[in-house]
């Protein structure tokens, strides 16, 4: 069945984070990770389904949230979980933040390599807890984490490393052999891991193939939180419904307690949304990898062709990508995109060595894409000489 991707409502003036951010002005916003795109079918129908009950009362997660939650990780990454090892969330920062509360006490080490999405960066220092960010090292167009600096970095109490696969905002999908390192580096000095998969099924790459790091053993899974949602995927982040799968019980139990009173109960829809989207909207997602791997294609020959001395690492993931913008010698990339027209996020954010990058989310359709890096190459033919 076709899915139109190239039409979707105007999005002004309807609480849009992303859009509501440039009202007024005429700006394409290409930043926060949030598609333009309607959600699957199914998931449309599931959600005026609920609507219709006529009752919002406070909603906890049935046998089917978590049932379907098992079947979809069987089925796509053929991991085995049990249900009573899903935790809810109303979305995966909240999760990151009672991760670094239930496992580091304040002052102790919580590691993470950048650039990453920047939650990660803030949540354990807005819980008190010491950050260690470790640069990714970048060799021949290929990311990778850099294992003597992550080992000279380790401190003796450090307690938690936040994993993020694929990575935001490089677009890495990390091998077996590399979540492996990643497993033995925790197990070595004893950390809990902490694995963000939320855009495990936005692989663009033909070869790459996602892996849930807990899925690699038993000595892993035991040190391992999974933490997911629908809502990168089939566009439901403003459902606010996110799950950590914890096997450990010992890890679960810190994991409730340290939520105790922050996190309640879910919102209603956020169900409803999810569990339509993993029981129905695999042939959409399929439409909609398609879509996006069109669109990161365009984006690459336009940078090569157009854009210089802008340049692009090639990514297996994601709809993010990660522009160096360093050869422009422009300090405030943000500002001068935005006065061509384009709301892009600044490298900066996702942590120092982020500097003179931008990331551009090309999940939206050509139209816009093609739009906003036209507006782009004006800008960038005006800064040469
Ligand atoms: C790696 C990663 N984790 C988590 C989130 C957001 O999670 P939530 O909206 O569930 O809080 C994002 C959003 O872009 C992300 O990229």
């Amino acid at each position: 069945m076709p899915f139109d991707f190239s039409t979707v409502p105007d999005r002004r003036n309807t609480g849009s984070l992303k859009w509501d951010k440039y009202a007024g002005r005429d700006i394409l916003p290409l930043w926060v990770a949030d598609m333009d795109f309607l959600s699957p079918p199914p998931v449309m129908e599931a959600l005026c389904a609920r609507a219709e009950h006529g009752i919002y009362g406070y909603t906890v997660p049935n046998d089917e949230a978590r049932a379907t939650v098992v079947e979809y990780l069987q089925r796509q990454y053929g991991y085995a979980i049990k249900p009573e090892w899903i935790v809810w969330s109303h979305g995966l920062v909240p999760a990151l933040s009672i991760a670094c509360r239930a496992y580091a006490k304040e002052g102790e080490g919580v590691m993470v390599c950048t650039p990453v999405y920047p939650p990660m960066l803030s949540c354990p220092v807005n819980m008190g807890r010491k950050l260690i960010a470790v640069p990714l090292k970048l060799e021949n167009e290929q990311w990778s984490f850099d294992w003597p600096a992550l080992e000279k970095a380790v401190t003796p109490d450090t307690r938690v490393f936040i994993l993020c696969s694929p990575h935001n905002p490089i677009g890495r999908v990390w091998s077996r052999e590399e979540l492996g390192q990643v497993a033995q580096f925790c197990a070595k000095h004893n950390l809990v891991l902490v694995s963000d998969e939320i855009h495990c099924d936005l692989v663009l790459d033909d070869i790459a193939k996602h892996t849930v790091t807990a899925s690699l053993g038993p000595e892993v899974e035991a040190r391992t939180l999974t933490q997911m949602a629908a809502s990168k995927t089939y566009n439901l982040p403003g459902l606010a419904c996110a799950f950590s799968v914890i096997a450990d019980q010992k890890l679960r139990s810190a994991f409730v307690q340290a939520a105790q009173g922050l996190v309640t109960e879910i919102n209603a829809f956020g169900y409803a949304g999810t569990i339509a989207a993993f029981q129905h909207g695999e042939p959409w997602r399929r439409e909609l990898i398609a879509y996006l791997r069109a669109n990161r294609d365009f984006l690459y020959e336009f940078v090569k062709a157009r854009l210089a001395p802008l340049k692009l690492v090639p990514m297996q993931a994601t709809y993010l990508a990660w522009i160096d913008a360093r050869a422009l010698g422009v300090d405030n990339l943000q500002k001068f995109f935005e006065d061509a027209g384009v709301g892009l996020s600044p490298g900066s954010i996702f942590g120092e060595e982020g500097r003179g990058y931008v990331r551009l989310n090309f999940g939206c359709p050509r139209a816009t894409l093609e739009e906003a890096l036209v507006r782009m190459e004006r800008a960038v033919k005006g800064k040469r000489p």
